[in-house]
């Protein structure tokens, strides 16, 4: 049997990783700035992570969500403290998609309604409503149109404005990334989700906060919707929640109420992937990885904007992205190839940052470094 080729894949076979590094079957050594897309929030392999994870399998790995699990008790009393919504209350699933589609769908239970706004370049992933909730045609299978979701243009108070005075009875959700990653690394300004909060506090709909790439500590707040000072009703999480364990959730605002097998999940909150999510807040709390995101994220930040030929550096904490001008389109190819860094992208010519919270000075320097490097070669040796 072939494997079902849906990704252009890079020819390397990744056999070991410990921090911001990861090594081939051949030895070689890479710097991970691409954290396997914004999933390693702690570091690869962190012993804390990995000893959690060991002593919760040797007890047990999985039991359904008939019984009692304390972990995940343990888990929205943590998360509760960490993030500052205590009320909130924790509902566990296993994917980022899986996350989006559960807090569509409670919107529109709650609310009764069934229109979603969503904007342009969103990504909220590939399974029915989050694919519809996409801005991306390719992804969007004929099953999956529908009028219910209308796209606004990002950033646009006006617009929502408009769009909320004509039709704002029908609304059952707004949803948007605090920080746009797949499409490119834009940055919701904070004045546009006050904006939302307002609206959908004044017509009854429902604020959904997609952080499952730009939450769990990554912008330098645990949610990068806290930069604008507002509340969402829910907030969906998974990449950085497990360090690679696959867990995701959605903390839910206290006014919308649970029902009985409205939502429900085989797999989401088992205690393995409790632990793994417990592991990431206990090393995010104890090496103050949210602080340390801000420090290499400025230095970072500051350092890419000394070189000019980079533009439009953007982002907040470790979640960065630039602009490669077209006489640079190689740039990133040849950091991996040449200088052996991971760099994330987004078509179709950004460079996206997404490291470790854990990254260390000198890896950020060594970073730096090759770019620098990589940019003078281009330069000097355009490609034919
Ligand atoms: C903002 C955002 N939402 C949702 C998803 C979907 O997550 P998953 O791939 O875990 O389903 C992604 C994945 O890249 C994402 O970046």
């Amino acid at each position: 049997m072939e494997l079902f080729d849906v990704y252009p894949i890079n020819n390397i076979t990744i056999t070991k990783a410990k921090g911001s590094y990861v090594w081939d079957d051949k030895g070689e050594q890479y710097l991970d700035l691409y954290g396997g897309h914004a999933v390693i929030s702690i570091g690869h392999t962190h012993p804390h992570w990995v000893q959690r994870i060991e002593e919760q399998l040797k007890k047990i790995a999985f039991y359904s969500n008939s019984i009692k699990i304390p972990l995940q008790e343990e888990l929205a009393t943590k998360l509760g403290k960490i993030s500052g919504k205590e009320d909130y209350q924790l509902f566990l699933c296993n994917s980022g998609a899986e996350a989006n589609e559960n807090a569509l769908k409670l919107a529109s239970f709650h609310t009764g309604r069934k229109k979603i706004i969503a904007f342009s370049k969103a990504f909220h992933g590939r399974t029915s409503l989050a694919v519809s909730a996409t801005d991306n045609k390719n992804y969007i299978a004929p099953v999956n149109e529908t009028d219910n979701v209308i796209f606004l243009p990002f950033n646009d108070e006006e617009a929502l404005e408009d769009y909320f005075e004509e039709n704002g009875k029908e609304i059952a959700a707004v949803i948007i990334e605090g920080i746009q990653g797949v499409g490119g690394i834009n940055v919701a300004e904070d004045s546009f989700l006050s904006k939302i909060r307002a609206l959908c506090d004044e017509y009854g709909a429902v604020y959904i906060a997609d952080s499952v790439q730009c939450g769990f500590g990554r912008s330098g707040k645990f949610f990068s919707h806290d930069f604008a000072g507002v509340n969402a009703d829910i907030y969906t999480m998974a990449k950085g929640m497990g360090n690679g364990f696959p867990v995701a959730g959605l903390i839910i605002a206290p006014h919308i109420k649970p029902k009985h097998f409205q939502l429900g999940t085989t797999f989401g909150g088992n205690h393995l992937a409790c632990a793994a999510a417990l592991a990431v807040l206990e090393v995010l709390e104890e090496e103050k990885l949210m602080g340390n995101a801000v420090m290499m994220g400025k230095y970072l930040k500051d350092e890419l904007q000394e070189i000019p030929h980079l533009k439009n550096i953007r982002g907040r904490g470790l979640m960065i992205g630039m602009d490669v001008p077209e006489e640079l389109i190689d740039l990133r190819k040849n950091l991996l190839w040449n200088q052996k860094i991971f760099t994330g992208e987004a078509k179709p010519n950004v460079i996206r940052l997404l490291p470790s919270l854990a990254l260390r000075k000198r890896d950020a320097e060594q970073f730096i470094d090759a770019v620098k490097e990589e940019i003078n070669n281009l330069v000097i040796t355009p490609a034919s």
